[in-house]
């Protein structure tokens, strides 16, 4: 899966999935603009794929992908010559019941987990025309499976998994392959971002075993390893698929 000489964007790079990514693209020889808000978390993200790969070239972007997505294509462009694969991963997570939450709560994820995919896709297709490229999508087993006081989030990911098909369709004609990765629990700061505490996250956690059929949670190196394997030719003939890479989570049925 060399990836040498290819450009990758990817966002949400600073921390959990997108961090392990860019460093699997690093070993494989891409080129990756980093994106993300935070500077010094950035920084972190550099250090490890200069540990991977100390010759890769990288071109970290601070940006917020709900409202800097088409500076993130251009900077990409401009100084990187041309995109080969966009993966949208920066998103966000909060819980709610439909009695209590805001409309605030609506807007702060849909802004994040599907306008942002929406404006950064439509940024790109033009550029990943040229290379014959393709898209991941980072979307959840709650795009797959329903959760209560998770309306919101479930609805973002699922609406971005239906998205992930209409525009593989969209950019089939013109060889650009779309597709989802579909992540069960996977030990990162979202939880923490989410407002959990350490005891709640142990609990929750522990409680995992039994929510995911393999009896574990996963890595965020094993989510990264199934987005190189669709943004590479290895997936030369799959596109519109939403991926679950979630221990067979989404297969099970509480009987
Ligand atoms: P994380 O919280 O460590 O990473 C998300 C990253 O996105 C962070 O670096 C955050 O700063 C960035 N981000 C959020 N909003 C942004 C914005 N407006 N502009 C730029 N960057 C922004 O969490 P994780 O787990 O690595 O999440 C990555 C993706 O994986 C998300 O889309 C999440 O929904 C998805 N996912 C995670 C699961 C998990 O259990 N960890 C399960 C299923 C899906």
């Amino acid at each position: 899966m060399s990836f040498a000489g290819r450009v990758v964007i990817v966002t949400g790079a600073s921390s959990g999935i997108g961090a392990a990514t860019a460093v699997e693209f690093a070993k494989q020889g891409a080129k990756v603009a980093l994106v993300g808000r935070n500077e010094a978390n950035l920084k972190a993200t550099e250090t490890s794929c200069k540990a991977a790969n100390n010759k890769v070239e990288l071109l970290p972007i601070i940006a917020d992908v709900t409202v800097d997505a088409e500076r993130v294509v251009k900077e990409t462009v401009d100084k990187l010559g041309q995109l080969d694969v966009l993966v949208n991963n920066a998103g966000i997570a909060e819980t709610g019941h439909i009695l209590d939450i805001e409309v605030e709560h609506f807007d702060r994820v849909l802004n994040t987990n599907l306008r942002a995919v929406f404006l950064l896709t439509k940024y790109a297709a033009p550029h990943l025309i040229k290379t014959q490229g393709s898209i991941v999508n980072v979307s959840s087993v709650a795009g797959l499976r329903s959760f209560a006081n998770l309306s919101v989030y479930c609805t973002s990911k699922a609406a971005l998994d239906q998205f992930t098909r209409c525009i593989a369709l969209d950019l089939a004609p013109h060889k650009v392959r779309v597709n989802s990765v579909n992540p069960g629990v996977i030990i990162t700061d979202i939880y923490k971002h989410m407002g959990m505490t350490k005891e709640q996250y142990a609990k929750f956690l522990e409680d995992c075993k039994a929510t995911h059929a393999l009896g574990r949670v996963g890595e965020a190196k094993e989510v990264a390893d199934s987005i190189l394997f669709l943004a590479s030719d290895k997936s030369s003939f799959i596109t519109g698929a939403t991926l679950p890479i979630d221990g067979g989570r989404h297969a099970m049925c509480p009987r």
